[in-house]
């Protein structure tokens, strides 16, 4: 690997609209954390930096929700989510925000840079407009139904049912999501990046210099650069967010996605008036700690638009990881299916590295993973306290009872004794080439394997039996122990910053450097040592059991609420009601449409005509089972064009709250074209 001077560490920086949770921490930061601290230990020149992502649609909706403003909002989560990484030792440089002034700052110079470079495309373009609200609706302040799946309540920019990105033109029967008016269409001018322009350099700078990147990011770039680069809008009409510095804009902001990233920018320069060095000289190695949803904006916009700048550096890596899952269930704020961080403190207080231990272990490094309590006893249990906690206490204790806690002088050392000794060595390489790959997970089990090493060391020289018989041979042994505790307090330094910490505070030492690990001279004969105290506790049945019952409610909680039948829409008028032509139809024929998951191409005889309609109904029926079917169709609902396929007309199904589609027939069957009223 090349050498850097220096080390510029970034992690995600999560939106100020909730909480943390434990995705987020096995995701992002405990990985980000882990790493920076292995840095800092060999000494590396390194900066982590971190902070609350500020503006973007999903804030000014929860703030019009709750009545409240914007920088409520953010004000309150930036403070409680700073609080629950300090918490969990997190141990960021700094942890800032991007709704203070020196980011507006440094978002503002770097766009108009690009602007001054003449690196946009400006462009007009009709979009949504509210005229009751008397503004543009960007992103979630429109809804509408999918024209995928049939969801009618997807976003602007995404339909969360099937999980398409769209854009608001997309959606059939468009909504406004301030006065759930219907929008029209008027001219707004924006700023494009042209990515498309980028992608020669971009594709060879990924898939030709960076091999090595995770095969789960090199991957998803490979897809995105295969698809071709489109350009990017990088404004957004809206009210919140950092001005467009440009005349002539009034009402425009920057788009979220355009400044966020611009936060690590200027976190470093509130940090530091040597930022520059971090962010500019190429003997800085920038690494991005992500979760996969963010991929494409590390890897290629964010880089597209320092590139385009000019004078910064590019990420040299991106670890980014997959998904977390709670107890088999996609982890989800709004259903309230999370353990956060916040309230798991109150719940075990001082058991942060338990968690820490517990979500690095089973972390999505290369697919989505599942957290479950149960699996979190038994790491805590099983090996914090049996096989961490027991060995490190029981060599502390022993040293006490027999030396008064003074580190005995060795005297010969068996073959086992060399064996286990160099072992040590082997342990910190195996350890230090799994982080330098950023494989947390392995590099966590690589040093759990010394305090497995040590409990075998224990149990097969039985000190406590041989003292009786050579009590020398026992000083030995007791060394040999406190030297693999001493380097248990280093390797585990970057996994488990809590209890290391206390363990250094026993052992009498103060901070190491990495590079001491593998020595078996880290305690000199004559230190002395402290019993200490029990290193973990266990964590009892009954905790357990409230924790899963807490989930048992919410999902009780969450199905009680969908059960519940949806709102009446708006009411229609009579006239618009007798605008619809609905039919009594009859499907003569059916084929999946090839490449998509959802979507059947049927042939339809609507008694008017035979016709062409696709519906988005493949997972619930196959098409050997429709052809013969008694339907109802809207037949004068405008053809759309769906995946190169002209569709007249839509067919009706009742979908219950699971999702399941019903065809709504005529009790009889009757004619073909008979109108539905
Ligand atoms: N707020 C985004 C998210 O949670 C991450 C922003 S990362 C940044 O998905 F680079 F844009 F800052
Ligand atoms: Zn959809």
């Amino acid at each position: 690997m090349k050498k850097f001077k220096r080390h510029l560490i970034t992690s995600a920086l999560p939106y100020a609209n909730g909480p943390i949770h434990i995705g987020h921490l096995a995701g992002v930061y405990v990985p980000s954390d882990i790493y920076t601290r292995y840095l800092r230990m060999r000494g590396e020149d390194v900066i982590s930096i971190c902070g609350s992502d500020e503006h973007g649609v999903p804030i000014t909706l929860k703030a019009r929700r709750e009545g409240i403003t914007p920088q409520e909002v953010v004000d309150r989560y930036h403070e409680l989510n700073k609080k629950a990484f300090a918490d969990f030792g997190i141990a960021f440089d700094i942890y800032s925000r991007t709704s203070n002034s020196i980011h507006y700052e440094t978002a503002s110079e770097f766009f108009r840079k690009l602007y001054d470079q003449g690196e946009f495309i400006e462009k007009t373009s009709s979009q949504y407009y509210d005229e009751e609200a008397g503004c543009f609706l960007a992103d979630r302040y429109i809804t509408g139904t999918c024209p995928h799946c049939g969801n009618e309540n997807a976003y602007g920019d995404q339909c969360e049912k099937c999980g398409t990105s769209l854009s608001p033109t997309d959606l059939i029967k468009p909504r406004s999501t301030i006065s759930g008016s219907a929008p029209v269409m008027r001219d707004t001018l924006h700023w494009y990046l042209p990515l498309d322009r980028y992608e020669p350099w971009i594709r060879k700078w990924i898939l030709d210099d960076h091999t090595e990147w995770k095969t789960n990011v090199y991957g998803q770039c490979k897809s995105w650069l295969d698809q071709g680069l489109q350009p990017r809008a990088v404004s957004r009409d809206l009210d919140w967010g950092v001005p467009v510095p440009v005349e002539g804009a009034e009402g425009k902001v920057l788009y979220v996605w355009f400044d966020a990233p611009i936060g690590y920018i200027s976190a470093t320069r509130e940090l530091t008036p040597d930022w520059e060095k971090y962010w500019k000289d190429p003997e800085t190695r920038m690494i991005h700690f992500i979760g996969k949803d963010n991929i494409v904006f590390h890897c290629i916009i964010f880089p597209a638009m320092l590139k385009a700048e000019g004078s910064y550096i590019l990420p040299d890596n991106v670890p980014a990881n997959e998904f977390l899952n709670l107890e088999n269930d996609k982890i989800s704020t709004s259903r309230n299916w999370a353990v956060w961080l916040h309230e798991y403190l109150l719940d075990f207080p001082g058991k942060q590295d338990s968690l820490r231990y517990a979500l690095c272990a089973s972390a999505p490094e290369t697919k989505d993973n599942d957290f479950t309590w149960k699996e979190f006893q038994a790491r805590n249990n099983n090996e914090l306290v049996a096989i961490l906690g027991n060995f490190v206490n029981r060599t502390l204790v022993l040293t006490n009872n027999y030396y008064n806690g003074e580190v005995p002088a060795p005297g010969e050392m068996t073959d086992y004794d060399r064996e286990t000794v160099s072992s040590i060595m082997t342990c910190r390489q195996n350890v230090e080439s799994n982080l330098e790959a950023f494989r947390f997970r392995q590099a966590l089990a690589e040093a759990m394997n010394l305090a497995r090493l040590g409990n075998k060391y224990l149990a097969d020289t039985e000190p406590w039996k041989v003292i009786r018989t050579d009590p020398d041979r026992v000083k030995t042994i007791m060394y040999v122990s406190l030297q693999i505790t001493a380097n248990l307090a280093i390797l585990l330094e970057p996994f488990l910053p809590f209890s290391m910490d206390k363990l250094r505070g026993w052992l009498g030492i103060t901070g190491r450097h990495w590079n001491e690990a593998g020595r078996s001279d880290l305690l000199a004969p004559g230190h002395v040592v402290s019993a200490g105290e029990l290193m973990f506790s266990r964590v009892e049945d009954a905790e357990i059991d409230r924790q899963i019952k807490k989930l048992l409610d919410t999902r009780k909680a969450n199905e009680k609420s969908e059960a519940e039948a949806a709102p009446q829409k708006e009411d229609v008028t009579f006239d618009e009601f007798t605008r619809m032509d609905i039919r009594t139809a009859t499907i003569l024929e059916a084929e999946k449409v090839p490449k998509t998951t959802k979507l059947i191409k049927l042939k339809v005889d609507t008694g008017i005509d035979v016709r062409t309609i696709v519906s988005g109904i493949a997972e619930h029926f196959t098409a050997e089972e429709l052809p013969g079917k008694s339907i109802s169709v809207i037949v004068n609902l405008a053809p759309r064009m769906i995946k190169g396929i002209e569709s007249k007309g839509m067919v009706l199904l009742a979908e219950d709250e699971k999702g399941k589609l019903v065809f709504m027939v005529p009790e009889e069957k009757i004619k073909n074209g008979s109108p539905i009223k």
